[in-house]
């Protein structure tokens, strides 16, 4: 997340300073960079000339001090562990200018979950990102109790600047929106599998190919609305009370995880994954995002 992040707003014309723990880590970094811009230019997303300006506005370094000394604006992108993102938090917090805006790009944990780390809570939020920052357009914020509304308001402009919409999350809930109605949906999908109702290759063809392709038009509350809330109302009371409804882990995820099961990473999950099969995924994935992107705006659903 954090070089994709870093693309986006080196593309929107911002000095970008990129921090973590090893060099290596950071070459990599600039790489994955360097390769996605051609693939822009191709597909007219931006062109030739800004694509060569990018490079030239990504700083990279390990040492904290230098990255966050003169710096405006920190967006936190490091791995989904709360004890990690609190230790990093607080030291960015203490070293970073009292005027900067300090954020988190986290998944899933609450804004006063981590806010406890800074001294100034006031200066801190979430914003979540999507994968890959440069091409999906909504950002979700979420505000916590603390955080002054300037520092929101200014969010909020930043993120416009940069080709975003930015969509308010009201309350400092875990998963915010987003990751609430995809966990929502995750869960049920395993359930379908782990009751043998259907295979994990027709579930996601299902999603894919029915709701799921209409979803980019229409929301899911559009659609109660366009069917009829009675309609709804009426599926609802039949159907939620045989849907799951665990409030943990499914026990399948448990098993397979418990066997190394791990999904791409490790070569099997609820599909093999021979070696060049994950590259393959991501690279039609974002070829599609790209031109998915192109024709939302060109039927004006996006900016
Ligand atoms: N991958 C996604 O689809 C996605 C989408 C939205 C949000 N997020 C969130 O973004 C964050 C990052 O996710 P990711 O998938 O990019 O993870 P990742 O593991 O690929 O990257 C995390 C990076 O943080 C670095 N890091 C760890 N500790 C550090 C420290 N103390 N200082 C500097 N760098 C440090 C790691 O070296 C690593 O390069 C997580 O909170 C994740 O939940 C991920």
């Amino acid at each position: 997340m954090g070089h994709g992040i870093a693309q986006l707003f080196a593309q929107a014309g911002f000095q970008v300073t990129l921090n973590d723990v090893s060099l290596k880590i950071l070459d990599r970094a600039v790489s994955r960079i360097q390769d996605s811009l051609p693939r822009l230019v191709n597909h007219g997303i931006i062109s030739p000339e800004d694509a060569d300006e990018v490079p030239g506005r990504i700083t990279t370094t390990t040492d904290l001090d230098e990255a966050v000394l003169n710096t405006d604006y920190i967006i936190e992108a490091v791995v989904e562990d709360l004890e990690a993102k609190s230790n990093l938090l607080g030291m960015v917090d203490e070293k970073c200018p009292a005027h900067a805006i300090i954020t988190s790009t986290t998944s899933t944990y609450c804004v006063r979950d981590m806010a406890g780390a800074l001294k100034r809570p006031e200066r801190f939020l979430v914003t979540h990102f999507w994968n890959p920052p440069y091409l999906i357009p909504i950002v979700e914020v979420m505000p916590g109790d603390a955080t002054s509304p300037e520092v929101v308001e200014t969010t909020y402009k930043l993120l416009e600047a940069v080709g975003k919409n930015p969509a308010m999350v009201n309350k400092d809930v875990p998963g915010f929106v987003g990751n609430r109605l995809q966990h929502a949906l995750r869960r049920e999908a395993i359930s379908i599998v782990a009751q043998g109702i259907a295979s994990p290759e027709d579930v996601d063809l299902i999603a894919k190919l029915s709701f799921g392709l209409r979803l980019p038009v229409v929301g899911p509350l559009e659609t109660v609305d366009l069917g009829g809330l009675d309609l709804t109302q009426a599926i609802q009371t039949y159907l939620l009370p045989d849907l799951d409804c665990s409030s943990e882990p499914l026990q399948l995820i448990q098993d397979k995880v418990a066997k190394g099961e791990l999904g791409a990473k490790s070569g099997k999950g609820f599909y093999d994954w021979p070696p060049g099969r994950f590259e393959e995924v991501i690279r039609r994935r974002d070829e599609t995002l790209i031109e998915l992107v192109i024709l939302l705006k060109k039927f004006g659903l996006i900016e």
